[in-house]
């Protein structure tokens, strides 16, 4: 990875920017700094509704990332138009999260991002959609860090260039 080069800049998208985009974050931060990456990819979150706006991750999602060594700092905001043109990959959570942001994505000809479904990243036969935890009980906050932690490394292999990997 030359690090003269500009840095890769991903950005994950849920619906409230308080549970599964801000895990992403810091999951992939994880995946990024074990490879020596920093500096080389930049990762950041939003949601596709304003109405967490500024809040810190839910203490749910921060408890059961703490467990895992995962330190959720990331505050809510709103994904943006603006955000296909500053990221080179967004990353639904789930495939609504996917249509919601294709309603408000530029023209191809005026962004820059290239946008996935998280699970893409999956092996294969993995859920569609890593699943809202926001009104269900406590494992489904452990089955988000189940998820993003299978799809990470795949998401470094893409923007390093350096697939595909065996899909498992
Ligand atoms: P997230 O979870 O999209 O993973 O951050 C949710 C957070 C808040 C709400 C729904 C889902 N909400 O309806 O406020």
């Amino acid at each position: 990875m030359p690090s003269e080069s500009e840095p890769k800049r991903v950005l994950f998208v849920c619906l409230g920017n308080i549970c599964r985009s801000p895990t992403g974050e810091a999951v992939l931060r994880g995946e990024v700094s074990r490879r020596g990456l920093d500096g080389a990819i930049e990762v950041a979150s939003a949601g596709t509704i304003g109405y967490h706006q500024g809040e810190a991750a839910d203490p749910r999602m921060r408890q059961a990332a703490g467990r895992r060594g995962y330190d959720l700092t990331s505050r809510s905001r709103q994904v943006t138009a603006d955000d296909f043109r500053t990221f080179d990959l967004i990353v639904a959570m789930d495939r609504q999260n996917l249509a919601d942001l294709r309603e408000i994505a530029p023209p191809p000809g005026e962004r820059r991002a290239e946008l996935r479904l998280f699970s893409e990243f999956l092996p294969p036969g993995s859920p569609e959609d890593v699943p809202d935890p926001y009104w269900g009980g406590e494992q489904g906050f452990d089955q988000v860090l189940d998820l993003v932690e299978e799809g990470a490394a795949r998401i470094v292999d893409h923007l390093t260039d350096n697939e595909p990997r065996d899909a498992g």
